[in-house]
């Protein structure tokens, strides 16, 4: 059985998507079998992040609507990660029970799947975070990013979902911005947010480079090293943050 995990935040823009494809990533190579969902309806883009746009005949939709079976809706990055794409337009079927239905499908087959989520706090990423029962919010080193993942965190346990269940992953850290305060310390966000912290990626150049050109993150990276650590924890491995 697959552990699920919604990758949630809100404010747009702070690193969701980034962060599933480099923690699947991260996972695989450590040997799991990883499966990502992209949740966010017609403005899907793990599909491009993969390099594997070119090949979208069919989306999760199609699985919950049984226009198609869940072999056919999968596209594979390599042996160990596969995507299912997002449709392009919200479909009538969609419940928090038939999106379960789809997980469990899925579920034998992988060790890890993540739901990546759009921004803010309605009704999608909550069915989303509900299914999964998982759930990581990202924010990033600002004043708005941070108060948004606080409300998030609240709209989650209002849910249902248990307050050890959520946790915090701070996107695009730089502590050089910090001394000269123009970003938020580690504890001012943690003290904002009311959120456990499970890993914090720093400001990374190559990210967006990486991104547009279907390429790894160097291994030695820092921020590939920092995406790799949030992997062992999520494994359950008890590693020291490095900042
Ligand atoms: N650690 C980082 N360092 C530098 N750039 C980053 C970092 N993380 C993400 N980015 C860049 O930030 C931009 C937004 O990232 P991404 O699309 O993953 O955000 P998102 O939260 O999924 O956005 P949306 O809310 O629209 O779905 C991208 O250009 C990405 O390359
Ligand atoms: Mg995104």
């Amino acid at each position: 059985m697959a552990k699920i995990f919604t990758v949630l935040s809100g404010k747009g823009g702070v690193g969701k998507s980034t962060l599933c494809v480099n923690i699947a990533l991260s996972l695989c190579q450590k040997g799991k079998k990883v499966l990502l969902i992209d949740g966010d309806i017609s403005l899907r883009s793990l599909d491009m992040l993969l390099g594997l746009d070119g090949m979208v005949l069919y989306d999760w939709s199609d699985v919950l609507e049984n226009r198609c079976d869940t072999e056919k809706a999968r596209l594979f990055y390599d042996d160990n990660l596969q995507l299912l794409p997002a449709p392009l337009e919200h479909p009538e079927s969609l419940s928090e029970e038939s999106f379960k239905v789809l997980l469990s499908q899925y579920s034998d087959s992988y060790d890890y799947i993540f739901i990546d989520s759009p921004a803010g706090v309605g009704k999608l990423p909550m069915i989303y975070a509900k299914c999964a029962g998982q759930c990581i919010v990202v924010a990033t080193p600002d004043n708005v990013s941070a108060r948004s993942a606080g409300v998030m965190g609240n709209e989650l346990v209002k849910s249902g979902i248990e307050d050890q269940n959520i946790k915090l992953v701070i996107n695009r850290f730089d502590p050089l911005a910090v001394v000269f305060g123009k970003y938020l310390n580690v504890d001012e966000i943690i003290d904002i947010t009311y959120l456990s912290l499970l890993g914090v990626i720093p400001e990374e150049k190559r990210m967006m480079y990486a991104s547009v050109n279907d390429k790894e993150l160097p291994s030695r990276c820092k921020a590939k090293i920092c995406f790799s650590n949030i992997a062992e924890r999520i494994s359950g491995k008890d590693i020291p943050l490095n900042l």
